[in-house]
């Protein structure tokens, strides 16, 4: 194994746009991938930052949701690079709504995206991947993913892209392509926007006492995308500050101080 991580030569990053997506493609453009930029919004303008920080990047149209929008997508990347080597699903949508509250256009367009949409690209990807002689598939799911969370169309998303993931991984691994997800907790993007009061009560829940930075997240993608996660697959990488494995009894001993 070298002395640096080896990553995979060609990338595509879904949600590039802005938030975490595009964190993650500047990373890889500035480690030397080709950084394949799909979102529904337009992404020139981050191509063109990449390449003038000295990455190469494209920039793709996709709606995850839609089936042949991928396939399109997946042959431009065969024609232009002839290679994919890692694929990260990572635009997703959230609409905080309680459990009674959720109509029935919301639970379908949350699934649509965030669960329906990696499983279109991962099947899309794979035969694209395997030729390039393997690969490494991220899933960007969520703490939303391994515990109960209020609002359900995005709960069920993510536990449906969890599970998703480990039915990939054991799908794929003869073709040399590994799937994990990564689960983010509470990190400061537009997705969390206008949920001040929300932000505010959760960090009393995360022992690190803090939101996490997008670089953060950013860190585990290129770690699982790298060599340096060659037999890592199948499982599930939590970046949230200890929220998930500490967070209630936390938030007890923090209340009951000095009475425990
Ligand atoms: N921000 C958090 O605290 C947090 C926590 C856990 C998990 N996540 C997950 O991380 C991922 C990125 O979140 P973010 O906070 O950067 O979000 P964001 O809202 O900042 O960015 C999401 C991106 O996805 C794109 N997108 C939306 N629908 C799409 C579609 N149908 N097809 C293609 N692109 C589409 C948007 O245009 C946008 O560029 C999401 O999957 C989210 O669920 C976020």
């Amino acid at each position: 194994m070298s002395d640096r991580p080896v990553y995979p030569g060609v990338v595509l990053v879904t949600g590039a746009a802005s938030g975490m997506g595009a964190a993650h493609a500047r990373a890889l453009g500035a480690v030397g991938t080709h950084v394949c930029l799909g979102d529904i919004a337009d992404t020139s303008e981050l191509a063109r930052e990449i390449a003038a920080a000295g990455g190469s990047a494209s920039a793709h149209t996709l709606d995850v949701a839609d089936r042949g929008a991928w396939t399109r997508v997946i042959e431009e990347i065969r024609a232009d690079r002839g290679e994919l080597g890692g694929l990260v699903n990572n635009a997703g949508i959230s609409r905080r709504l309680e459990f009674m509250d959720t109509p029935d256009d919301i639970w379908e367009k949350t699934l649509r995206v965030n669960l329906f949409g990696p499983f279109y690209g991962i099947q899309a990807a794979a035969p694209l991947m395997r030729d390039s002689g393997g690969g490494s598939i991220v899933n960007i799911s969520s703490i939303s993913g391994q515990i109960g969370y209020f609002s359900p169309a995005y709960s069920a998303s993510k536990w449906g892209l969890t599970g998703l993931s480990k039915s990939a991984a054991g799908g794929l691994a003869k073709w040399g392509i590994r799937v994990n997800s990564v689960h983010p907790g509470l990190v400061g993007t537009a997705l969390v926007s206008g949920s001040g009061a929300f932000v505010e009560s959760s960090l009393r829940s995360i022992p690190m006492g803090r939101m996490g930075a997008v670089e953060e997240i950013t860190d585990a993608v290129l770690h699982l995308l790298s060599d340096r996660s060659s037999y890592t697959t199948g499982s599930e990488l939590t970046v949230d500050g200890g929220l998930v494995s500490n967070g209630l009894y936390h938030r007890i001993t923090a209340e009951t101080e000095g009475s425990l």
